[in-house]
């Protein structure tokens, strides 16, 4: 039987250009059988404030916050900013892990990244898999999708026309399938992660 799996994407650009979300795209067009892709916007996420949590997250929030305990699994598709992950991302990732509910606790997460520069986001990418660290997010090791020289590898339209990085796409995607399977919680909503 083909395993089924929900997985919610979002991207650490805010950019209409952006190649992150243009990764995101071609990802939706590479999914393996039985995977389905939601594709969440992170533009309309305050600041976060603990002030303004007191009074209640913010619809946006609420929202992303939903989305992702409503996935059984994370695909973050992000550019590398001096080094480390953009504000934006780390922002919404703080926002999500904020009590009561953990709803990014436990969960399979895949990270893609494209740079215009050689390196493709590998320093930001061991930056966001700290990150996962501390919210016991359970990351897909494994393959890298370190996309290069971005401009090189999109059409005009933004369309990913690079078939040896669609190729490593495909591939995170069936290993984020099987990990996912691997880890989801069995025998009922109180189980615990393996
Ligand atoms: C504030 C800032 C810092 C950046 N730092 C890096 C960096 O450390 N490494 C890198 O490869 N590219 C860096 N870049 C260039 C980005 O890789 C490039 O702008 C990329 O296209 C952004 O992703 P996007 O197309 O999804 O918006 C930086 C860009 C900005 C705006």
């Amino acid at each position: 039987m083909t395993a089924s799996a929900h997985v919610l994407g979002f991207a650490g650009s805010l950019r209409k250009g952006s190649f992150n979300k243009a990764l995101l795209r071609a990802a939706a067009e590479l999914l393996p059988e039985g995977m389905t892709l939601e594709i969440f916007d992170l533009a309309p996420i305050p600041m976060y404030n603990a002030d303004v949590q007191e009074q209640g997250f913010p619809p946006s929030v609420r929202s992303f916050r939903e989305r992702i305990a409503a996935a059984d699994a994370l695909l973050i598709a992000t550019p590398e900013y001096n080094y480390s992950i953009p504000g934006v991302l780390k922002n919404a990732i703080d926002w999500a892990s904020r009590p009561p509910d953990q709803p990014l606790f436990g969960k399979p997460v895949a990270i893609m990244g494209a740079s215009d520069g050689p390196r493709g986001t590998a320093r930001g990418q061991l930056a966001l898999r700290l990150v996962f660290v501390t919210l016991n997010m359970l990351p897909v090791q494994k393959p890298e999708v370190l996309v290069a020289d971005a401009p090189d590898k999109f059409d005009a339209s933004g369309r990913l026309t690079d078939e040896n990085t669609r190729g490593h796409i495909r591939k995170l995607l069936d290993a984020l399938s099987a990990w996912t399977e691997q880890v989801r919680p069995r025998g009922g909503p109180d189980a615990t992660i393996p």
